[in-house]
C-alpha cells in the first residue's frame, strides 16, 4: 500500500486500501467515489447523536475562537469546571475528576491512582489487580494488563502487571444459567479475596457489557454481588465506562443501571459526543483526600499535555445538553432493539440474541474467536449492501449513533439475516 498510515489493529501486509470518508451526517458516511454507508457501530462506539451534529460543531468552533487551549496545571477555565460540575451532578459518588485524553489514560489513571491511594496510606502490599476474563480496557501497558490475555496482549506478556482473572458470568436472551455461572465467579472472587484480599489494590469492571470481547452481558445483580464483595474485603472497584457510558446501556450510565457506586470511574468515548479525544477519571472524595497532603511524595504525578482541552470540554458540555433535554433516543433503541431480535430468534444460524440498551449482539453458530474467517466475509459483504458493521469474529453487534431511525434499524436486521444465510449456505 503506498498510504504512509500504518492503520490501527490492522495487519497491513495484505489489507485492502482504506475507504476515503468526503463527509458525514447523522448516521451516513458518504464515501469520496459517491457511496453512502450506514455506520452502525458509531465509528467505533464514540458517535452519540450523529456525525456532524450541528448544536456540538457549534460548540467547538465557538470555543476555538475564544480559547483553543491552554496548560492545565495552574490554570483552568470555565468549560473543564461546568463539566466536572455537570458530571458530578450525574455521579455524586465520585466528585473528583481527572482529565485526560483516551479511553486507556482514563484507565491507566485509574489504575495509577488506587495505587498511589494505597501507599499514600502506608499499605505498601497491594500491588496486584483483579479483573474479568476477556475484559478489555485500552492499549497502554497499564490498561493491557488488565485486559483479557489474548492475541491483543501475546507480545507484551512479560511486561504487565500482575493480575488475578474472575470468570465472566455472560447472559442472553432465553438463557437459564445464568444464575449458575454468577455463583462460580461470586465464589472464585470471593476464595481469592479470602486468600490474599490484602494484595489488592482494585478490581475494574467494564460495567454490564464486554465491548471488544464481543458485547458480552452480564446482569446488574452479579455487578451489585461484585461490589458487596470488594466493598467486604476494602479493595477499590474501578468502573469503565468508557464505552457504557452516555445513555449506551439504556441509562445515563451503566453503573446507575446496575446500583453500583465504584470508587473509580473511567469516562472518554462518547463523553465529547465522538467529536474530540477527550477522557476522564472521577473518584470518591475518599480516593481524592489521600492524595491531599503536605508530603511532596503523596502528589499525583501525572497529566497530558492536552489535560482538559478546552475544545473537548465545549464539545462534551454540548453533547451532554443534548442528552438530558433527550433521553428518549436511547430509550427507543432497546425496544426496536428486541422487536428485531424477536423476529431472529429461530434463525437456524444465529444464537445467544443478546441487547443491553442501545446495544445489540447475535453469535453465528461455530464462528467462535476473534480470529474465525467468518468475520472479514461478514463484513466484506456488509459493506458491499452499505452497511458499516465489524463484526468481532462470528459475533455481530450493532452500537448505532442514537438518531438511528426505525427503518434504517429494520434494514440492518434484515441485511444481517440475509448476509448470515448466504455466507453459512
Ligand atoms: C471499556 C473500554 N475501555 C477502554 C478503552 C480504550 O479506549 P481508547 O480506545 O479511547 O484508548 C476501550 C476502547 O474500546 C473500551 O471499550
Amino acid at each position: 500500500m503506498n498510504s504512509p498510515v500504518w492503520m490501527p489493529y490492522t495487519q497491513m501486509k495484505d489489507a485492502p486500501s482504506p475507504l476515503m470518508v468526503r463527509s458525514a451526517h447523522g448516521a451516513v458516511l458518504e464515501l469520496e467515489d459517491g457511496r453512502q454507508l450506514l455506520d452502525c457501530i458509531s465509528s467505533w462506539w464514540v458517535t452519540l447523536h450523529g456525525h456532524t451534529q450541528p448544536q456540538i460543531a457549534a460548540a467547538i468552533a465557538d470555543q476555538a475562537q475564544r480559547l483553543e487551549q491552554v496548560i492545565a496545571a495552574g490554570f483552568t477555565h470555565q468549560p473543564a469546571e461546568d463539566l466536572a460540575r455537570r458530571l458530578r451532578g450525574h455521579l455524586p459518588f465520585v466528585p473528583r475528576l481527572f482529565y485526560s485524553d483516551n479511553g486507556s489514560t482514563a484507565v491507566e489513571v485509574a489504575l495509577k491512582m488506587a495505587y498511589q491511594y494505597w501507599r499514600n496510606r502506608g499499605a505498601q502490599g497491594r500491588r496486584r489487580f483483579l479483573s474479568l476474563e476477556g475484559a478489555y480496557h485500552g492499549d497502554t501497558l497499564g490498561a493491557m494488563s488488565l485486559s483479557g490475555r489474548s492475541l491483543f496482549t501475546a507480545p507484551f506478556a512479560e511486561l504487565l502487571l500482575p493480575v488475578d482473572w474472575v470468570p465472566f458470568p455472560q447472559t442472553w436472551i432465553g438463557d437459564g444459567e445464568a444464575e449458575s455461572r454468577e455463583a462460580a465467579a461470586l465464589e472464585h472472587l470471593d476464595g481469592l479475596l479470602r486468600r490474599g484480599g490484602e494484595e489488592y489494590a482494585a478490581m475494574i469492571v467494564e460495567p454490564l457489557v464486554q465491548g471488544a470481547a464481543g458485547m458480552r452481558m452480564c446482569r446488574p445483580h452479579f455487578l451489585r454481588q461484585l461490589a458487596g464483595l470488594l466493598r467486604r474485603h476494602g479493595v477499590l472497584l474501578i468502573a469503565d465506562e468508557v464505552f457504557t457510558g452516555f445513555g449506551r446501556t439504556g441509562e445515563f450510565f451503566a453503573c446507575q443501571k446496575a446500583e453500583i457506586q465504584p470508587d473509580i470511574l473511567c469516562l472518554a468515548k462518547g463523553l465529547s459526543g465522538g467529536f474530540l479525544p477527550l477522557a476522564a477519571t472521577l473518584c470518591s472524595e475518599e480516593v481524592y483526600q489521600a492524595f491531599c497532603s503536605e508530603d511532596p511524595h503523596h502528589t499525583f504525578y501525572h497529566g497530558h499535555s492536552y489535560t482538559a482541552n478546552p475544545l473537548g470540554c465545549a464539545a462534551a458540555l454540548a453533547s451532554l445538553e443534548l442528552l438530558e433535554q433527550q433521553p428518549a433516543p436511547f430509550a427507543a433503541l432497546e425496544r426496536w432493539h428486541r422487536e428485531e431480535l424477536g423476529r431472529l430468534a429461530d434463525h437456524p444460524q444465529l444464537c445467544r440474541l443478546r441487547v443491553c440498551g442501545t446495544i445489540a449482539a447475535l453469535e453465528v453458530k461455530g464462528a467462535e474467536g476473534y480470529l474465525h474467517e467468518l468475520g472479514p466475509s461478514l463484513k466484506a459483504r456488509f459493506l458491499e449492501r452499505g452497511f458499516l458493521l465489524r463484526p468481532l469474529g462470528g459475533v455481530i453487534y450493532l452500537v448505532p449513533p442514537y438518531c438511528l431511525e426505525r427503518g434504517q434499524l429494520e434494514a440492518v436486521y434484515r441485511c444481517i439475516a440475509e448476509v448470515v444465510a448466504a455466507c453459512s449456505s
